[in-house]
């Protein structure tokens, strides 16, 4: 059972994962088996044109290509801000027109940005898999605008809004949005329909993301630090589940040292190398 709270954890191992002396015995196993006979992204296109069932988890770099901030690392949003000053129930209850002028800015940059190739890809491996689910903690909408169907967003969405009063939650697409904080018809203040830290996730959300995650035979964990829980769980959940996991990231990750298989790179780069070549069902190797 993953739980369902929205938190950081500093990268150490939880339970589920290898020991480091198990996980470097295992990745020499694998090398030994695998990577010597096919290159990184060979291999990776043969896993994935073998999988009938591919989940992806997405987080915050996939959409750096598009012009949308990361939280972490260089350039990212926590570099400036801080999350107890915007993103938790604590914080929207002390002064909630400062923590929307925030989401408020990020829905104009959002709203400004296109999908990528990487969100594209994605899109397009949706229409060659016999199932598919892609798992998003990203809040910018960028999958559904480029075309992938079936969405989880674990952590809400920016285009969302909810009534603290009455409990109503609308779409609301307005950039920017005015006036500051938002009123509901019911006279409630309105908040982003977003999970804060410390909030839970959407029980059905956290629910079919799991079940993805343990029932297929591919997951692929795309842009995103692997350190906010429960998000970062579901790789884990799969690895255990007897699927394969692969990451892409331009730089090693908590998660990297136990992933079947890690391509360096920008998924906006990757990701269509990935899908292009992938032909529709290959023989396991
Ligand atoms: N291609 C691939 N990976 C990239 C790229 C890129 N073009 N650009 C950045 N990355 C990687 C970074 O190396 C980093 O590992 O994407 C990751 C982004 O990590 P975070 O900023 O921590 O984003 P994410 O993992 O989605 O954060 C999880 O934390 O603050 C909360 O709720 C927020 O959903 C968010 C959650």
């Amino acid at each position: 059972m993953l739980p369902c709270f929205l938190v950081f954890l500093p990268p150490s191992p939880p339970l589920l994962k290898l020991t480091p002396l198990f996980a470097a015995l295992r990745l020499t196993i694998l090398s030994a088996t695998t990577h010597l006979r096919l290159d990184p992204l060979a291999q990776a296109r043969a896993w994935l044109g073998a999988a009938r069932s591919i989940a992806v988890l997405t987080g915050a770099g996939i959409s750096a290509e598009s012009g949308i901030p990361t939280f972490r690392g260089p350039g990212g949003l926590w570099n400036n801000h801080r999350p107890e000053e915007l993103a938790t129930p604590e914080a929207f209850a002390r002064n909630p027109k400062l923590s929307w002028e925030w989401y408020d800015w990020r829905r104009q940059r959002v709203s400004a940005a296109q999908p990528n190739p990487g969100h594209r890809a994605l899109a397009g491996l949706e229409q060659k898999a016999a199932e598919f689910t892609l798992i998003t903690q990203n809040v910018d909408g960028l999958h559904r605008a480029a075309g992938s169907r079936n969405i989880i967003e674990l952590h809400g969405s920016l285009w969302r809004i909810r009534c603290l009063g009455c409990g109503r939650e609308e779409e609301n697409r307005a950039v920017p949005l005015r006036p500051l904080p938002p009123q509901c018809t019911c006279g409630g203040l309105m908040r982003p329909a977003v999970v804060w830290f410390g909030e839970a996730l959407p029980v059905d959300a956290i629910h079919r993301a799991a079940r993805a995650a343990s029932q297929c035979d591919l997951l692929l964990v795309c842009g995103t630090s692997a350190v906010v829980y429960p998000a970062a769980a579901l790789p884990d959940q799969a690895i255990a589940a007897g699927a394969r996991v692969i990451e892409v990231n331009i730089e090693p990750t908590p998660f990297t040292d136990y992933a079947h298989l890690s391509l360096r790179g920008r998924c906006g780069e990757i990701l269509p190398q990935l899908v292009a070549s992938t032909p529709a069902s290959e023989s396991p190797l």
